[in-house]
Parts: structure tokens; sequence; C-alpha cells
């Protein structure tokens, strides 16, 4: 596999073998992480992360990955550089890229980080966008292969909004690599019909299977993993929580649903999660909309069917991969 200077921007530009030898790298690099063996191979290199929304484990893992590898790295905030305000992203792409050696964008529209790349002369990773997470789905793919030894065949059923960046990532994902996908939500939250064929063009390759159910209870039928994420994404409305939770309850991830999925089934999120009113986000759509959880109960979320914090640790060790196998 040589992805030497490979940008990183959405699964459906990557092969099966080389999602799999991403996954199968950032397995090796976590041993070595976990056994102390140093491995900052990329010394004198400097990456530059730019996040135009805001961030825990996807900017704490880009940081710490950079640094393990032994590169300088600078992270631009939401609101301290010029980027978008007064300087387009054409240009910014310019300048970052003679200065550094690889640059993340986190952002809004999927075109944007498209842009940076096409201008960038060095390595662009997409640490999220309205349309798709993929460094999210390597992060989720390891996870699932660690706990249940592979990926082909496996049943992952994803709950709520389908149509923005986890469901549709989640969807290329299975489809590349074999997975059995479901997004369960009212048609309204189906991933795009374009995106859709897409990948059931992927799928007749693979194996994989796509379906698309409104009734949960089918859904989940021997389901191994159940997915769930926020049902009101980062850049959105406040405006839309009311339609959401008037929509999305019925999709929410709770004991009894997970009841009704495969007896050693597992529960994932990417996270952030409302599944208490301990934020503060959470507590005011809580008090408002008369709800102490959202889209997975804390039943769930603290059960031992919950791997969500295995999933959040595999972010540092896979997005490592991307940075080692793309400079
Ligand atoms: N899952 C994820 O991308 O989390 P952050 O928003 O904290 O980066
Ligand atoms: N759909 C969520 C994912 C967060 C990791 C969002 O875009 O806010």
């Amino acid at each position: 596999m040589n992805l030497k200077g490979r940008d990183f921007l959405k699964l459906l530009d990557f092969t099966p073998e080389e999602i799999g030898g991403l996954i199968d790298l950032a397995s090796e690099l976590k041993a070595k992480k976990k056994n102390g063996i140093a491995h900052n191979t990329l010394q004198g290199k400097n990456i530059a992360l730019i996040f135009e929304k805001t961030s825990t484990r996807t900017r704490c893992s880009f940081e710490v990955a950079g640094y393990d590898l032994g590169m300088g790295v600078t992270y631009l905030d939401p609101t301290g550089s010029q980027i978008g305000k007064k300087e387009s992203i054409r240009d910014t792409a310019r300048v970052l890229s003679s200065i550094y050696d690889g640059i993340e964008y986190r952002g809004y529209g999927q075109e944007i980080v498209e842009e940076l790349a096409k201008y960038s002369k060095v390595p662009v990773w997409n640490g999220l966008t309205n349309e798709f997470h993929p460094t999210q789905i390597l992060a989720d793919f390891l996870t699932i292969k660690e706990h249940f030894g592979k990926l082909k065949g496996i049943k992952l059923v994803y709950m709520g909004d389908a149509r923005y960046n986890m469901g549709n990532s989640l969807m290329v994902g299975c489809a590349k690599m074999g997975l059995d996908f479901v997004a369960c939500a009212p048609k309204k939250y189906f991933p795009d019909q374009a995106l859709i064929e897409k990948c059931q063009e992927i799928a007749k390759e693979t194996g994989a299977t796509l379906s698309f159910e409104e009734n949960p209870n089918v859904a989940v039928k021997n389901a191994n993993v159940i997915y769930t994420d926020v049902w009101v994404s980062m850049g959105e409305p406040t405006e839309v929580w009311k339609e959401r939770i008037e929509d999305l309850s019925p999709y929410q991830v709770n004991k009894a649903l997970m009841e009704k999925a495969d007896k050693n089934a597992v529960f994932m999120h990417c996270l952030p999660a409302f599944h208490d009113m301990k934020t503060t986000v959470g507590k005011e759509m809580g008090e408002k909309f008369g709800r102490t959880e959202m889209e997975v109960t804390d039943e769930v979320f603290e059960s031992s069917q919950s791997i969500v914090f295995a999933e959040a640790e595999n972010r540092m060790h896979t997005i490592k991969a991307v940075m080692l196998s793309t400079l």
C-alpha cells in the first residue's frame, strides 16, 4: 500500500485494500504506543490543524498522533485565523502548504475541504464536514475488528439522522468493507439517493448489503452493532431540535431496543453524546422538551455493551496511521 502524497477526504476515494491497510497499520501503531516503542519517524515535519467547528477527540487525536510521530503541530481555532473571513480557501491552501507538510480541516461543506486539497501542495485530511467524517469510520472499524475479530458480515444498524456525516460515512465504509449496513430512521432521514446508488454499486463488488428501514424492531434483529449519533449536528440551527426530537425519539437506543439485537451486540457512538443532563445543551434542550436523555439512554451508554470509549481511543491510532501513510 502506497498512499504517499494522497489526501484523505472521503472513504469513496480509497479501495477496500487501502482502508484495510490503514486499519491494520493503526493496530500496529497502537501496539507500539502501548509497548513504549518510539515511532517518531516524521521528525522535522510540521502540520496545521484547521478547526472551523469545535472538537475534543479529533483535535486531540491529530495533536497527540502528530507529537508521537515527532512532528510540530499548529492548531488554528474557529476564530483565530483569517480563513474564510479575510482569506479564501484557495489562498489559505497555497499559504499553508508552503509552510506545512500536511493540513487537517474540520468545517462545513465537503466542497471546502475538496477545494483546500485541490490548491494544497501537501496532503489534506478531512477532520469532519457536514457530509463525511472518514477518520471516525477508521476508528469505528478498528474497534469492531478488535471486538469481533472481523468486519465482513458484521451487521451494523445506524439509528437516527442517516443523511448527515455519520450516516453517510458509515454507509460508505460498510459498502467498502463488506458489512451489512442498515439505516433506521423515518424516510426523510435516509441518505441521499445518489450516494445510496454509488454505495450499492460498491456493495456488489464487496458482498456488503445496504438496507433502509423505518421500523426499529425490524432493523435491529440479529444486529451486531447498534450505532447512533446526535440528532442535531454542529452548525445546525437550534430551531431544528423540536422537529428532531419528535421525529427521532422512536429511534432512541435504549435497553428494550438493545435486547432485540443479537445477544452479543455492542453499542457505538462517535461522541459527544446526549445521554444525560450533564451538559449545557443537554440540560437546556432536555428541560425545554421534557427529556432527560436523547439519542441514547444513560443505561445503555454506561452498560457493558457500550464500547464508546475504546472507539474514542482508536481515533488517535487511526489518525496516526493516516498521517504516517500519506506523509
Ligand atoms: N467524534 C468526534 O469527531 O468528536 P469531536 O467532535 O470531539 O472531535
Ligand atoms: N454528526 C455530528 C458528529 C460529531 C462527531 C456533528 O456533525 O456534529
